[in-house]
């Protein structure tokens, strides 16, 4: 991957910022802005086969479907597209709960974003079952043995791929293992992990998958796969005209086409970087210079040292709160927010509170001279916090 080529294809680096605000929301490439104009302009209004707009419509539709399939190793027909993960993760926790009772058990992690927490606990209580919480060593970052937790009660594991705050990359495959000894679902937010790694439904061996496409160059919506074999089983809330089919049947209301079109680009941009595993090797060469260059800052604390992560680093320079950090990088043209960053039971059992850290995160985009530009901010902003 040639880093200064692919930084060509991101109008908003003109700006001359260095930018590791991407776990937020990832710099979006020109390919894909201009796709979800064409799209707009294209008088698109109801899928259909009949007229042509109607069959462009379902083209990108479908398209949309296949290129999510391609990049998450999934049936097509399991490609479910929302208005984000929080809210489809909402939607299958009303869904699956509708069979739970007392004495049923959940598990939840306490790494995890709160997007793959709160929907499980909130239908847990509404139907009266048990939340079990999978927790993390607050040195490592890295989670606890989830076998303990498991009883032939459980009916779902919700369990994230990789930690938005740390960068932890779980062993998602032995949860899953763990989890379906005993008949339970495992539900995965692999919405930190797709941005950088390349990552299959059926490699996790995980029944459900949720990620967001503006967090790998995309516009904003979210995305859930599972085997349109399980989506079957299950009966959503739907409206009485609105189609049954499957995936159709868990999406309310009509689709963003425009959005759908930029989902298309993005994933074709990532194949036109050589795919994730293209990105992954790229992040790693970078993350290795930036934590070498982190060990040495005087002053600089690393929230956690997971084995396996991604380019995700949070971090705290003594004497000033993280937020005060970030006011400072910003001034130094570096931008890297602080925050829990929704993460909030993890921010708090490793004892940063509702403050959380300073999270620098790598891209496709980031150059070894933007690595450059925060480590010496960072040397710069410690030394002026220092008495
Ligand atoms: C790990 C993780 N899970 C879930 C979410 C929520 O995604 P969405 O904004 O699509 O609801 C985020 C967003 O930051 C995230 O980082």
């Amino acid at each position: 991957m040639d880093v200064d080529e692919v930084r060509k294809s991101f109008p908003a680096l003109a700006s001359g910022l260095a930018r590791f605000d991407g776990p937020g929301g990832s710099l979006v490439p020109r390919q894909v802005a201009h796709a979800m104009a064409a799209a707009m302009g294209a008088g698109m209004c109801q899928r259909g086969s009949v007229a042509e707009p109607d069959r462009l419509t379902e083209a990108t539709t479908v398209g949309a479907r296949a290129a999510i399939a391609r990049l998450l190793g999934a049936d097509p027909r399991g490609i479910v597209f929302g208005r984000s993960m929080t809210a489809l993760t909402f939607d299958v926790a009303r869904t699956l709960s509708s069979g739970w009772g007392p004495g049923d058990e959940v598990v939840v992690t306490r790494l995890d974003h709160d997007a793959d927490i709160r929907p499980w606990v909130t239908a847990a209580e509404r139907a009266g079952a048990t939340v079990r919480w999978l927790d993390f060593d607050p040195a490592t970052a890295e989670l606890d043995d989830v076998r303990p937790l498991l009883t032939e009660r459980t009916r779902l594991v919700a369990v994230c791929a990789a930690s938005n705050l740390f960068g932890t990359r779980p062993d998602v495959p032995a949860v899953v293992e763990a989890a379906h000894e005993v008949d339970a679902l495992v539900y995965v937010d692999a919405v930190h992990l797709v941005p950088h790694a390349p990552v299959g439904l059926g490699a996790l061996g995980a029944d459900f998958l949720a990620c967001s496409p503006y967090k790998f160059f995309g516009p904003h919506l979210g995305v859930l796969a599972a085997a349109p074999q399980l989506l079957e089983t299950l009966q959503p809330d739907k409206l009485l005209p609105s189609s049954d089919a499957v995936p159709e049947r868990f999406e309310l209301g009509t689709l963003p086409y425009e959005q759908l079109a930029g989902v298309t680009a993005a994933v074709e941009f990532i194949e036109s970087l050589g795919g994730m595993a293209a990105v992954e090797a790229h992040e790693a060469e970078l993350l290795g210079r930036l934590l070498d260059g982190l060990a040495d800052l005087p002053g600089v604390t690393v929230h956690g040292c997971p084995a396996r992560r991604t380019p995700t680093v949070l971090l705290g320079i003594e004497g000033l709160v993280p937020a005060e950090v970030t006011s400072r990088l910003a001034g130094l043209d570096v931008i890297a927010p602080s925050g829990s960053f929704y993460a909030i039971e993890a921010s708090r059992h490793a004892g940063l509170g509702e403050d959380g850290g300073v999270r620098v995160g790598l891209s496709a985009y980031t150059s070894a001279a933007d690595v450059d530009r925060l480590l010496a901010a960072l040397a710069e902003v410690s030394r002026s916090a220092s008495p």
